[in-house]
């Protein structure tokens, strides 16, 4: 179809606030994301294949926020990037919001990505010549919203994490902790329905550690995310509905096979 319908009717659909982001957009009980069976080999410069996840299956519900651990080298974010489509598994199934990812072409999925998930990862990986606020724009502009709109959806969040009187800050006048926090405001600036974090505290001192942990827990709650986060901090892990352990390349999700327990 040669789409040429005014946006403005869709440009409005969606709520503004960070709480009204959470109706779903659909039929309720589908997991923001399934992941079944999950084989990943890397192809090893010197010819030998690296096979890192040899079965790894994940289902994550709206509001639901699973822990993931395992020992370095595991391939927890190897999962992490598969869950996320930032790559395709070699064999197995991934089902983003019950869209099949394999089903995608690469623009298809770099969409599907940007409008669906989030990521936090251990270094924040803000833009240093920009402000917390710009930063937390960037998503938005690059997705075409006007700067108004880019803006108001910034403070918001940036007022959600607590952040709005460090809003014209460049990152490094920010400490750790509030690095994180705007790196968590950009990951939402999309309204995902799925938040990936991969070591997000691992960087950061307790208090700040701990913070931002309240953090995530309230918003998967709030914001009725699916929040997977990998974790070698056991009070984050706590915090978690789930803890799931991945090792020789499998994680066993026991409530993809309830019929079993
Ligand atoms: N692009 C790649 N090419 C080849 N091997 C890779 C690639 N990415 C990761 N690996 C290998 O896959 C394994 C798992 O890596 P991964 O980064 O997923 O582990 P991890 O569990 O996140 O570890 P850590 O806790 O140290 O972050 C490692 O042995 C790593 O060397
Ligand atoms: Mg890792």
């Amino acid at each position: 179809m040669n789409d040429d319908a005014p946006m403005s009717e869709h440009a409005h659909v969606e709520p503004t606030s960070p709480e009204a982001a959470s109706v779903p957009a659909t039929p309720v009980g589908t997991p923001v994301l399934e992941a079944r069976t999950v084989v990943k080999t890397f192809h090893g410069g010197d010819g030998g294949d690296v096979r890192v996840l040899e079965g790894a299956s994940l289902r994550v519900e709206r509001g639901e926020m699973v822990a993931i651990i395992g020992a370095s080298g595991a391939g927890k974010s190897t999962f992490l990037h598969v869950m996320g489509a930032l790559e395709r598994p070699t064999e197995g199934e991934v089902l983003l919001d019950g869209a099949p990812v394999a089903a995608l072409d690469d623009e298809a999925l770099a969409s599907l990505r940007n409008r669906k998930v989030g990521f936090v990862f251990q270094f924040h990986h803000l833009l240093k010549e920009f402000s917390a606020v710009e930063n937390v724009m960037m998503p938005l502009r690059i997705a075409g919203r006007s700067v108004g709109e880019a803006r108001r959806r910034a403070e918001e969040l940036l007022e959600r994490v607590g952040l709005m009187h460090r809003q014209h800050h460049r990152p490094s006048e920010l400490s750790g902790g509030e690095q994180q926090r705007t790196a968590v405001a950009r990951a939402l600036a999309m309204q995902p329905i799925l938040l990936l974090a991969d070591e997000p505290s691992g960087n950061l001192d307790h208090h700040h550690a701990e913070s931002l942990h309240d953090l995530f827990a309230e918003l998967a709650r709030e914001m009725r995310l699916g929040l997977v986060v990998v974790t070698h901090n056991r009070a984050l892990a706590g915090r978690a509905d789930r803890v799931l352990l991945l090792e020789n390349g499998r994680l066993d999700d026991n409530s993809t096979n309830e019929g079993a327990v």
